[in-house]
């Protein structure tokens, strides 16, 4: 099985966005494109020679060919050992995990998170380094530079592995193991749940329904949920994975997962319901009739979490990204912990994890997870909250209800536009752009701005400074307007227009998010002209 090195042209479109190279599958199936980036990758992080390195993917369509193609080329690049999961699944969070527990690396994670799969739909890979999270801008931008100039990549032929039988294969020098993908997940969750307590909660009529949506939470959820803690055999909907992820959208909001919601609204409703992404690192949660949005369950879990074993020793610091809503400020002031704000997108968590100053982050695109891993875990938050409910006694709803009265209530709603050209997709943001500087002091309804500019972030860890975030219009703590571009889109732009409004007043429990977002909905179009600049009537989605 000889070594080849075989010639190749660049493509000048592998620049990775807020999760690595997405595109669809069409796109990666050109010639030598994938090879083309990995060799990229091999070629500009020269550490990962002598390394273990860690291979996963979510199981959608074009998952297996690609792992067989990055095991061929890692032989052929000098990595020592390659880690995968067995059939070549791997959860975002549980490939973090592993990266950090056989100290490898870095790893190769094959997910195109919640885009649809199959031969029509969307493929991508993240390449995440030593310490579990996604590789830096710095990075992605050398590699990309790198892309478009590469002539050339090696590959070990002729490799015939078995991805689906655990233990020790060889290819030429490399040394590959197939790993059994929840083993070490699950007893990373039991090292922070306290499963006992759990176990008996559900023995006392604790009920849960987790969706996995056809997609790789699949085996974990069935193998922690119902395995371990007792579950219901029907507390995991749609668990086998399947390469189109069953014709489905595994996105767990209210339009892909609406069937939660009415499940949750129906006397059959169980004490607790949650879905995750394709890729097993987004969450929903709600409760017997009730949404618990993104931004309130990073509060109320920051309120609870210290109740928790892995986290008795309480929380260092509590962080979100700047479009989230600011109910987790409320809860970093009440518990005097260090906060941070940071842009879209989970690798700015990472260097926090790692200077020890952040305990639990989240951001409003159902995205949650704490030190644990250096990724978002949508299985982690789902456990939590059953531990949260195991340990309080309370209901979803009671403990929402008990945190608003203490922090108030951020009510919060998303709005995106969808394949707009990014021509016009950019006059949008620079009509507001250029509005900014004359925005302070004006009045809209009831609020009036106080601040008005584009987010940039410095990391107080590494110094960098990332600019170009996201625009916002703030009202005090009263409301918030925020618009950025989607990083993540595989066709044309996407917008998103984020709403958040504050009430302290009890009276303003019982409303719905979208009556209560509607007057802030109203000014925003009067400030951004969203409609009128694209010519759309209403957003795509709301979320
Ligand atoms: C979206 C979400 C963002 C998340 C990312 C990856 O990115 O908004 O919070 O980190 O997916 O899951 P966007 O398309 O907005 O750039
Ligand atoms: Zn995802």
């Amino acid at each position: 099985m000889p070594i080849r090195e075989l010639q190749t042209k660049p493509y000048n479109d592998q620049k990775s966005g807020t999760a690595g190279l997405r595109k669809k599958v069409a796109v990666f199936q050109q010639p030598h494109y994938l090879e083309n980036f990995l060799q990229s990758i091999f070629d500009v992080e020269t550490s990962l020679r002598g390394k273990t390195l860690i291979i996963g993917g979510d199981g959608r369509y074009y998952n297996r060919e690609a792992i067989f193609t990055a095991i061929a080329m890692a032989a052929a690049n000098g990595v020592a050992k390659v880690v995968v999961g067995q059939g070549g699944l791997l959860s975002t969070p549980a490939a973090s995990h592993l990266i950090r527990l056989r100290k490898a690396g870095g790893g190769f994670l094959f997910t195109a998170s919640h885009n649809p799969a199959g031969p029509d739909g969307d493929f991508g890979i993240k390449f995440n380094v030593a310490g579990g999270g996604q590789a830096p801008e710095g990075l992605t931008t050398r590699i990309y530079e790198h892309s478009k100039t590469i002539q050339r990549y090696r590959v070990a032929e002729g490799a015939n592995l078995d991805l689906d039988r655990r233990g020790l294969q060889k290819l030429e020098e490399m040394e590959i193991e197939v790993v059994d993908c929840v083993e070490d997940y699950s007893a990373l969750m039991q090292s922070l749940f306290d499963f006992d307590r759990i176990r008996e909660w559900i023995k006392k009529g604790g009920t849960l329904r987790f969706d996995a949506m056809h997609a790789v939470t699949g085996p974990y959820a069935q193998r922690i949920l119902v395995e371990q803690l007792g579950a219901a055999t029907n507390a995991v909907m749609n668990a086998t994975p399947l390469e189109d992820f069953g014709g489905g959208h595994p996105d767990p909001n209210l339009i892909y997962a609406k069937h939660l919601v009415d499940l949750v609204h129906s006397p059959a409703s169980p004490d607790l319901a949650a879905a995750s992404d394709g890729d097993g690192d987004r969450n929903m949660i709600l409760g017997r009739g009730i949404f618990i949005s993104p931004g309130d369950s990073l509060a109320m879990l920051a309120a609870h979490l210290d109740k928790l074993p892995g986290y008795r020793g309480g929380l260092k610091g509590l962080a979100r990204s700047m479009p989230t809503c600011r109910a987790v400020d409320q809860v970093a002031k009440a518990l005097k912990v260090e906060f941070h704000e940071t842009p879209t997108g989970w690798k700015f968590f990472a260097n926090l994890f790692d200077a020890g100053r952040l305990t639990l982050c989240g951001e409003e695109s159902f995205g949650t997870s704490s030190s644990h891993a250096r990724e978002k875990d949508g299985l982690w938050a789902v456990l939590a909250w059953i531990n949260v409910l195991a340990v309080t006694g309370l209901s979803v709803r009671e403990i929402a209800e008990q945190h608003w009265r203490r922090f108030g209530r951020h009510y919060f709603a998303r709005h995106d536009y969808e394949n707009l050209s990014t021509a016009t997709a950019a006059s949008v943001t620079q009509a507001l752009a250029d509005a900014n500087a004359h925005l302070p002091g004006k009045t809209y309804g009831d609020w009036t701005v106080t601040q008005a500019d584009e987010f940039s972030y410095h990391d107080p860890v590494d110094g960098s400074i990332a600019v170009h975030q996201g625009l916002r219009v703030v009202f005090g703590d009263a409301a918030r307007i925020v618009l950025r571009l989607s990083g993540t889109g595989t066709e044309g732009a996407t917008l998103r227009l984020y709403l958040e409004r504050y009430e302290k007043l009890e009276t303003a429990l019982g409303w719905e998010t979208d009556s209560a977002v509607a007057p802030l909905a109203n000014a925003a179009e009067q400030i951004v002209r969203i409609g009128e600049l694209t010519g759309r009537k209403a957003p795509n989605v709301i979320t």
